[in-house]
């Protein structure tokens, strides 16, 4: 069997995103070289620092090359001294919607060793997925202002919806909840009750698509019952699907339950093209370069990237290796409190990648 390669668009980004895609880098070569297929990488610089020099933020000429790659690893995007929204519409939201990536997945493990804030939950209660929808819903950039800078101004912020994106979305998570193969039960996140136009078509569409799927239990709850039960009974969920601006809140609760920022990792999927991974949490400026940020994010965004592109075992030896770490090695999750550096955190999950016989 010939091995297979993959090339490896690398966009590390503002802030602390170089220095944990560097040990995300290590651990996934690591890996390749266990599991005998091959990664390239290849460095993209983008983020605030090159808008400042540039000002540009994705030009066609990064684009190109980009759109060569099987996958895109991203660190983080973020500056101080560049205004909130350019980098983000700029780099990140024209990311996801250039390449399609109409899938946001986010894993909610809590791993053992890990504080959450819930009391009396424990690994066994918090394992659940959020299938958000990535490119549409109010994110699509929908609307205007009418007589801006007056007393009579009107701002409209329209949330679009369409069949196609809310089917592929809801089969995706059906999907995955069957491949999953844990309690089998998917929860529509919605808002039924006032959302009467837009999560109407989520319902019907959840329901049409939920006769092809016997095997699966379905449920609904809407979004701020959903921020209740997160809290008070995590159990409950096995994997949720919802619309972008829901899908984004929800997920930065349940990272708090899984241990924080430092471990919050996803992906922005397009199954039939290009993805993209990250570690959730930001550029954190005033860290950068003091070797004390959480890596296990960004370790973790490369264990989903290989679990997308089909190298399921690797995938599998990144997430044994980041158990052990957090289990036995790392004193606490959080940035300056791990009693490791940055760096020697990745060189701890590869040692283990290293020592097991596969
Ligand atoms: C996320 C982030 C982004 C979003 C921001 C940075 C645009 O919060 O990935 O959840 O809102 O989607
Ligand atoms: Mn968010």
């Amino acid at each position: 069997m010939t091995s297979s390669t993959y090339q490896i668009a690398v966009i590390p980004g503002d802030g602390t995103g170089p220095e944990v895609t560097e040990e995300g880098v290590k651990v996934l070569k690591a890996v390749a070289a266990k599991c005998d297929f091959e990664l390239t990488f290849t460095i993209y610089d983008l983020g605030g620092e090159n808008y400042l020099s540039t000002g540009e933020t994705l030009p066609d000429t990064v684009l190109e090359p980009i759109a060569q790659a099987d996958a895109i690893y991203l660190g983080a995007i973020g500056h101080p001294d560049v205004k909130p929204g350019i980098l983000e519409k700029g780099i990140l939201l024209n990311l996801r919607f250039h390449f399609d990536q109409y899938i946001n997945f986010r894993p909610i493990k809590l791993y053992e060793g890990v504080y959450t804030p819930l009391k009396d939950k424990g690994p066994e209660d918090i394992d659940f997925v959020v299938v958000r929808e990535n490119t549409e819903g109010l994110y699509a950039g929908a609307g205007g202002f009418l007589k801006r800078g007056t007393p009579d101004e009107i701002a409209v912020q329209e949330s679009i919806n369409t069949r196609k994106g809310v089917e592929r979305c809801i089969r995706y998570a059906f999907e995955y909840c069957k491949k999953r193969n844990k309690a089998k039960k998917l929860t529509l996140c919605g808002k039924t009750n006032v959302l009467t136009y837009g999560f109407d078509l989520w319902e019907r569409t959840f329901n049409e698509v939920a006769k092809e799927y016997s095997d699966i239990e379905t449920d609904y709850a809407h979004v701020d019952a959903i921020c209740m039960w997160m809290v008070k009974n995590p159990e409950w969920f096995d994997v949720i699907v919802t619309d972008n601006m829901f899908g984004d809140i929800i997920t930065d609760l349940a990272a708090m339950i899984q241990g924080g920022m430092g471990i919050a990792a996803g992906g922005n999927i397009n199954p039939e093209g290009i993805s993209m991974f990250e570690p959730i949490g930001g550029s954190a400026p005033k860290y950068t370069g003091k070797q004390i940020i959480n890596p296990i994010a960004a370790i973790s965004a490369g264990q989903i990237m290989l679990e997308t592109i089909g190298e399921e075992k690797g995938a599998q030896l990144i997430e044994e290796g980041v158990i052990k770490v957090l289990r036995d090695d790392i004193k606490d999750v959080a940035a300056g409190k791990m009693g490791y550096t940055t760096s020697e955190v990745g060189d701890l999950v590869v040692a283990h990648i290293n020592a097991q016989t596969i």
